[in-house]
């Protein structure tokens, strides 16, 4: 989708950068007093936050420190997401908020990455009109990170790198993640399913598997370091091309005291062993996150989801027959060119069918170079806005009578830090995924605790703390 736009990196090839920034970031500290610092800000989905944790895992091993305060920083890196066009927006009017810096500072580096940098449109844009960008690259030139810095700091050029050559899974990387209780790991990178209305398949490019050991030595990594959580990432993780149930069963397999969950599972190929993996596993949630997006079977087909809602209720089914209280999720998105209100309130309907602990609804944002780009949008703004509305009605009436099924009940919980509810309380999440509020000492953060239920919500569960 890129073509060869103003790609400017035909020369850059000079093997020597990593060598060459070390030493400048000596001299800078050097002269300085502190190390030179880098903003890496991620936008979007756990898939990009995995990668800049990645990106800061490069830049401290060229000396980089980091910050969060632009007016602090000698770099500033935006890892931007294209999935919707309010989370481009927000990039833009962030660089927009650049530019003063840039003219008091010209040393500064300004830079986007990411998928809303893989896009050429995009990155005409910012050509043109941000010119105090100095950086742009997508999702495939991660690797490439030192040569590209090297020149613009040396060399004060503007580079553009939309290279769309598969390279490789380095497995050779340090990650610096932000997390001490949760962290994320990719199983796989990319998707092959061009959902109609998506942009993930352009700008993340075909899907590419870790192997089983990589990922396996990982986690038990992340486990001996105490990590409680583990969150397996794949855009449909089960296409992974080693087996997902099997990958499950050898996590589950780790010893220690941890947690795994993992995210998306397109309905289309989660297979009712995958329900048996997760209800034979020690260490897997009982949770399946299964993004829906519609509930009328011609929206799911104009969609290329292809499922019907029938085959979608099939896997709902086998689950709750084995566990009837089986915690689902979903994603939705309303207001997808073409949908009529009644097709819409199938959508509705399937919410109350299925009863999930939660949805994850978007208004359908129009992507340039996707097939439904090319339909046509019927509906207004302010109709999408008045559905979505009705929508998370519906949710919250089903969910606040769903969770009260654990009213009662004892959870196990993982607090993450304090609670909304109050400042004595903490907030995390039990195995089911669901929001827990518990009256407990800060001192449980990042410990298993187990809690029982007094209160179900329409957003989250209330507990008391039961000591052990
Ligand atoms: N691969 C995941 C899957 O298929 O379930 C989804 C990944 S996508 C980053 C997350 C969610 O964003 C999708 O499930 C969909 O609901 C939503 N989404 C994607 N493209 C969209 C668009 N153009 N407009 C509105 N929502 C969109
Ligand atoms: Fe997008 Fe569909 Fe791929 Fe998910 S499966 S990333 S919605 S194209
Ligand atoms: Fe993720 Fe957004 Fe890219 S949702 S894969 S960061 S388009």
């Amino acid at each position: 989708m890129t073509g060869n736009f103003s790609d400017n990196t035909d020369n850059i090839n000079d093997e020597n950068a990593f060598a060459k920034l070390s030493v400048w970031s000596e001299e800078y500290e050097k002269t300085s007093g502190h190390k030179p610092l880098a903003l890496v800000h991620s936008y979007g989905c756990q898939q990009n936050v995995s990668d800049g944790e990645k990106i800061k895992g490069m830049l401290s091993k060229i000396g980089y420190g980091f910050t969060d305060d632009v007016n602090e920083a000698q770099f500033i890196l935006y890892n931007t997401c294209a999935v919707r066009e309010n989370a481009e927006d927000r990039v833009f009017g962030n660089l927009g908020d650049l530019k003063h810096l840039k003219e008091n500072d010209p040393e500064l580096v300004i830079g986007v990455c990411g998928c809303m940098a893989q896009q050429k449109h995009i990155a005409e844009k910012i050509k043109k009109t941000y010119r105090q960008v100095d950086l742009v690259f997508g999702t495939f030139a991660y690797n490439d990170m030192y040569k590209m810095l090297w020149e613009v700091i040396s060399r004060r050029r503007r580079i553009f790198n939309l290279s769309e050559n598969h390279v490789d899974i380095n497995e050779d990387f340090l990650q610096l993640r932000d997390d001490r209780i949760k962290a994320f790991v990719p199983i796989m990178y990319g998707c092959n399913n061009f959902c109609t209305y998506c942009i993930v398949p352009y700008v993340r490019g075909r899907e590419r598997s870790r192997k089983p050991e990589a990922v396996i030595s990982e986690v038990t990594s992340l486990v001996k370091k105490g990590y409680k959580e583990i969150t397996l990432l794949g855009q449909n993780v089960n296409s992974y091309s080693y087996g997902f149930p099997q990958l499950l069963r050898d996590l589950d397999m780790i010893e220690g005291d941890f947690r795994i969950r993992f995210m998306s599972s397109h309905p289309k190929d989660a297979s009712r062993e995958l329900i048996d993996v997760i209800l034979d596993g020690k260490k897997i949630c009982r949770h399946l996150h299964l993004p829906v997006q519609a509930g009328s079977d011609r929206i799911l087909k104009l969609m290329n989801r292809r499922y019907t809602v029938e085959d979608y209720l099939g896997i709902i089914n086998y689950a709750r027959e084995k566990d009837p209280e089986f915690s689902f999720t979903t994603d939705l998105i309303v207001g997808f060119p073409g949908e009529t209100y009644e097709e819409f309130c199938q959508t509705k309907e399937l919410i109350k069918k299925v009863k999930y602990d939660n949805i994850y609804s978007f208004v359908y944002s129009r992507r340039s170079g996707t097939k439904a780009a090319e339909m046509e949008n019927n509906i207004s703004d302010k109709q999408k806005g008045l559905w979505l509305r009705e929508l998370l009605l519906e949710q919250r009436e089903v969910t606040s009578v769903w969770l009260s099924r654990f009213v009662g009940k004892t959870l196990r919980v993982l607090p993450t830090g304090e609670g909304r509810t109050g400042s004595d309380y903490l907030t995390g999440k039990c195995d089911e995924d669901i929001i827990v509020e518990v009256k407990a000492d800060k001192k449980y953060i990042g410990k298993f605790i187990q809690v029982r239920i007094t209160k179900a919500m329409n957003w989250a569960l209330v507990g008391e703390l039961v000591e052990e």
